[in-house]
């Protein structure tokens, strides 16, 4: 049976009614699908400012019936998240998690910079990956890495890396227009919020769907 992976990104919650309204919806329209998602990737800039109350709220609306998986992005807070939304303790490390469904398995890398706008793989990550892609043999059998999931970008795309897919989700909140679209091409939340479903194959294709949120 394939394994069906949801992804959205960028909810930005900041206690704001339209903040929580996108992201209220957004959660809903998962609930209500005809099959459950495996699982659920956020993939970063879950809260606005990394306060706690707004890790308070994503807890709320991420206690979902599904496994969810999180990764920040910048504009949240490692400790904050951590403790927050994780149960964890706080610390600044980055958060790598990961979420193993059956036949597939999700690393999730924190690129973020805490107190800037880009981000890079660090060591303490990427060594994460390798020990992990060892441990599940993965590493000598390459291309079972079948594609990379991200965010931060505010709209839906898919590129290459490695000959390996890109697929970013579109954001929930902050949502972006091209500039071969409107004038205003960095306007945000004028779309409406956006859901990527991974669909990944027993024979390992993966087909992504992207959907505006109804
Ligand atoms: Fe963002």
């Amino acid at each position: 049976m394939s394994a069906l992976i949801a992804h959205i990104s960028d909810l930005h919650l900041d206690g704001t009614e339209e903040t929580t309204r996108r992201a209220t919806r957004t959660v809903d329209h998962l609930r209500s699908l005809h099959r459950s998602p495996d699982l659920l990737v956020v993939s970063g800039d879950i809260a606005d400012h990394g306060a706690p109350e707004e890790y308070e709220q994503a807890a709320a609306l991420l206690d979902l019936p599904f496994p969810v998986l999180v990764c920040p992005g910048n504009h949240d807070d490692r400790a904050t998240l951590r403790s927050g939304l994780l149960g964890q303790d706080p610390s600044d490390g980055p958060v790598d998690t990961e979420h193993r469904g059956t036949g597939f398995t999700v690393l999730a890398c924190d690129t973020s910079i805490p107190g800037r706008d880009d981000g890079h793989l660090g060591t303490e990550t990427l060594e994460r990956v390798r020990r992990t892609l060892d441990e599940v043999a993965l590493l000598e059998e390459y291309p079972r890495v079948v594609g990379v999931l991200a965010g931060h970008a505010h709209t839906g795309a898919a590129a290459t890396l490695a000959g390996r897919p890109v697929l970013v989700a579109p954001g929930v909140t902050s949502t972006l227009s091209m500039p071969w679209e409107t004038e205003e091409a960095r306007a945000v939340r004028t779309r409406p919020p956006g859901i990527a479903f991974h669909v990944l194959a027993e024979d390992a294709s993966l087909t992504t769907h992207f959907r505006s949120v109804p």
